[in-house]
């Protein structure tokens, strides 16, 4: 068993978060990673209203009866989602847990805290923790430069941001961002984290919803296979290197505008790449860990055998090192 002031806070039997990830935060993936004994979120906005996001919640508590959590993601946007909605939806429910990202959670936080939720907020760099910090939240969720999805603007992989912010913080920390195996989750640990988020290892798992062909794809691939997309637009994403991607590139460095590939990187194309299996239809969130990974298991099997080996090179492998007199 790992205990950590993350597993102490949040009552979660190990220190192994499954953050939000839009299509893909659904009730079986969530459940089985609590049947497992880790922390899931269904991520809100995947459902296309605040009810349905309600029955969503109820079937995963029909799978499980261990503590999970909803994301609620707030990203600028044309036509915004109506967020307060979503947010009374996870109160009404009764989650106890949210993860909030994107943006400033203070306006929802009141009604939050009068909920009883605790919250972990997930931001990309150690002056958005402290602030979140000072706003109240329960811990934050800390994505360094290898993360899926946006990585922000700073550049910082984890090595340097997670003692940064364990340096600067006093809430917990959960290091987030090219975490696949156990040697992250120990390496986390060790640079001062209280727990792992992971995005793309759970992506990659035989209950999550994606389309096989598309796990098999991060099997295949190695960490050089990503792109950095919408970088000119200072709102940097991480996806596959694919078609797609490579021509959104193209089209940025040749002074394109959002406007100009707004169609390439619609919602609609990167769904169809998890739903139908088809890799190059759009552009989807994927991290450099994706070199790490090697097979397709259960969440109980991967967190089995991350906690397991963990243990391993903790008592074994890092106390050999130390010399006894
Ligand atoms: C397919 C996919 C979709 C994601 N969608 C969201 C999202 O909607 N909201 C969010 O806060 N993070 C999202 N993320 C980021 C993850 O929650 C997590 O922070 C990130 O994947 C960690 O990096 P890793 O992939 O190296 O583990 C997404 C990640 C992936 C792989």
């Amino acid at each position: 068993m790992l205990r950590t002031r993350f597993t102490e806070t949040f009552g979660i039997e190990h220190p192994i978060v499954q953050g939000g990830m839009m299509w893909v935060g659904r009730a079986e993936l969530v459940a089985a990673v609590a049947n497992a004994g880790g922390l899931g979120f269904i991520t809100a906005l995947t459902q296309p209203t605040p009810d349905d996001l309600r029955r969503e919640i109820e079937r995963t508590r029909e799978l499980t009866d261990k503590p999970f959590g909803v994301n609620l993601t707030i990203l600028p946007s044309i036509n915004p989602p109506p967020y307060e909605e979503y947010a009374r939806a996870i109160v009404d429910s009764g989650i106890k847990i949210v993860e909030t990202a994107g943006s400033n959670p203070e306006p929802f936080l009141p009604t939050y805290r009068e909920a009883g939720i605790k919250v972990v907020h997930k931001c990309t760099s150690v002056r958005h923790a402290l602030k979140a910090q000072k706003i109240g939240v329960d811990a934050v969720s800390i994505d360094g430069f290898e993360c899926a999805g946006h990585p922000g603007e700073d550049d910082v992989p984890g090595l340097v941001l997670i003692p940064a912010a364990a340096r600067a913080l006093t809430i917990p920390i959960i290091a987030s961002g090219g975490i696949a195996d156990a040697r992250g989750l120990v390496a986390a640990l060790a640079l001062g984290a209280d727990g792992v988020n992971m995005g793309t290892r759970f992506l990659c798992t035989e209950e999550s919803s994606i389309d096989r062909k598309v796990k098999e794809q991060i099997v295949a691939n190695s960490e050089r296979d990503t792109k950095l997309i919408f970088r000119t637009m200072h709102n940097t994403a991480r996806v596959a290197d694919n078609e797609v991607s490579r021509k959104v590139v193209e089209i940025e460095k040749a002074g394109g505008k959002f406007e100009d590939v707004r169609e390439l990187v619609s919602g609609a194309r990167g769904r169809r790449v998890f739903e139908e299996g088809d890799l190059d239809a759009g552009i989807w969130s994927v991290g450099l860990c994706q070199g790490l990974i090697e097979d397709i298991p259960t969440c109980a099997e991967l967190i089995g055998r991350m906690v397991g080996e963990a243990e391993e090179l903790i008592s074994a492998r890092l106390a050999g090192f130390v010399a006894s007199a």
